[in-house]
């Protein structure tokens, strides 16, 4: 198993998650973030972490995006590892929340 990052980290980024993950496993990308699921050992520490509740179970994603489980497999492994917390965008507010933001996804 492994945890997946889900749509509403796009354009929020809060980052708080990275802070406590013992195996490095998030990688940065512009706007997002993605779990590499072969360093991610299912330890939880990051679900209640996460402002914007954006970190799932693979088995346990909301329905229709389960198009992230193989979305953070693919951008893990193109992204750098981020291992500390930054601050977010100034108007990450502004996106949490918003549903169905995969057409922003910054690569
Ligand atoms: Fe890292 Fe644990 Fe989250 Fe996996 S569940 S990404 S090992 S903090
Ligand atoms: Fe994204 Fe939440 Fe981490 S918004 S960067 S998964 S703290």
């Amino acid at each position: 198993m492994t945890f997946v990052v889900v749509d509403n980290c796009i354009k929020c980024k809060y980052t708080d998650c990275v802070e406590v993950c013992p195996v490095d496993a998030f990688h940065e990308g512009p706007n997002f973030l993605a779990i590499d699921p072969d360093e991610c050992i299912d330890c939880t520490l990051c679900e209640p972490e996460c402002p914007a509740n954006a970190i799932f179970p693979e088995d346990d994603v909301p329905a229709g995006q389960e198009q992230f489980v193989a979305l953070n497999a693919e951008l893990a492994k193109a992204w750098p590892v981020i291992t500390e917390r930054k601050e977010p965008p100034a108007d990450a507010k502004d996106w949490d929340g918003k549903p169905n933001k995969l057409p922003l996804l910054q690569r």
